[in-house]
């Protein structure tokens, strides 16, 4: 019986962050990337694009900033952009203009370029590459801006990394199923669950504290208050109307 790809693909997959020093061969290349292409994309509109990013110079400057260095040793660095930039030339193209829709389009926008990456990260997963997402780009949304070039109405969300594994890192644990899947309505959740979430989780560092990576991140003075005022307000120096 042939293997599925829940066991070939889904339970196997961790990110990667050591690589080896290897090409990807062309043809594999374009399979993740084509894997991408054919993902939905909400009403037709393709409100992602992808920048390959090929010149070491950027590459190493990217990866220095966010101090990642997988960013630079991975095959291939790939960072997905929120693009309305390119809807509006097509409508401008044709005699139209963009309406207001600039917050609704955006959150679509994130939704079609993350399932484009999945797909090229699932892809790139079944050909026995190692990929990881790289959001750390956050930090230095202008600076991203800058080096790609990026135009009006377009914002980078999220980088993915393709490589060689390096490395063979335990899989890192999820929540309980039943935390994550509700039936018919939501459901709200009992203390047991509470402490059952942080049990499972401990695993994730050494310290076995969950509590630790969260805070730092959605906690007061994590990480994300920072990204959550930059985002807004690169957002807008990057025209969208928010
Ligand atoms: C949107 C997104 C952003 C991420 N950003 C980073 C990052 O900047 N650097 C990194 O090393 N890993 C990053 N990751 C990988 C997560 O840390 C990882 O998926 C999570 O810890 C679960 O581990 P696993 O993928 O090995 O199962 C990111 C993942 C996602 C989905």
């Amino acid at each position: 019986m042939s293997r599925d790809i829940f066991s070939t693909v889904f339970e196997k997959h961790r990110s990667i962050r050591r690589y080896k020093q290897v090409d990807i061969p062309e043809e594999d290349l374009s399979k993740i990337i084509e894997a991408g292409r054919r993902a939905p994309t909400d009403a037709s509109l393709h409100l992602w694009t992808v920048i390959r990013i090929v010149d070491r110079s950027k590459r190493r400057k990217i990866a220095s900033l966010i101090n990642q260095e997988h960013v630079y040793q991975a095959s291939e660095f790939l960072v997905f952009i929120a693009d309305l930039y390119r809807l509006e030339k097509l409508l401008e193209y044709r005699g139209e203009e963009l309406g207001d829709v600039d917050f609704a389009l955006l959150l679509f926008a994130a939704v079609d370029a993350a399932l484009a990456a999945e797909n090229m990260a699932v892809m790139a997963e079944a050909l026995g590459y190692g990929t990881c997402f790289i959001g750390g780009i956050q930090n230095i949304p202008r600076e991203i801006i800058e080096i790609l070039e990026l135009p009006p109405k377009t914002y980078p969300l999220f980088g993915l990394t393709i490589g060689v594994p390096d490395e063979d890192p335990p899989r890192r644990p999820r929540l309980p199923t039943s935390m994550l899947v509700h039936i018919d309505r939501y459901r709200d959740y009992m203390r047991d669950e509470l402490d059952e979430a942080f049990r499972v989780m401990a695993p994730i560092t050494r310290s076995r504290d969950w509590l630790r990576i969260v805070k730092r991140y959605a906690g007061r003075g994590g990480y994300f208050e920072d990204r959550n005022k930059k985002i807004r307000e690169v957002l807008r120096e990057q025209y969208f109307n928010i």
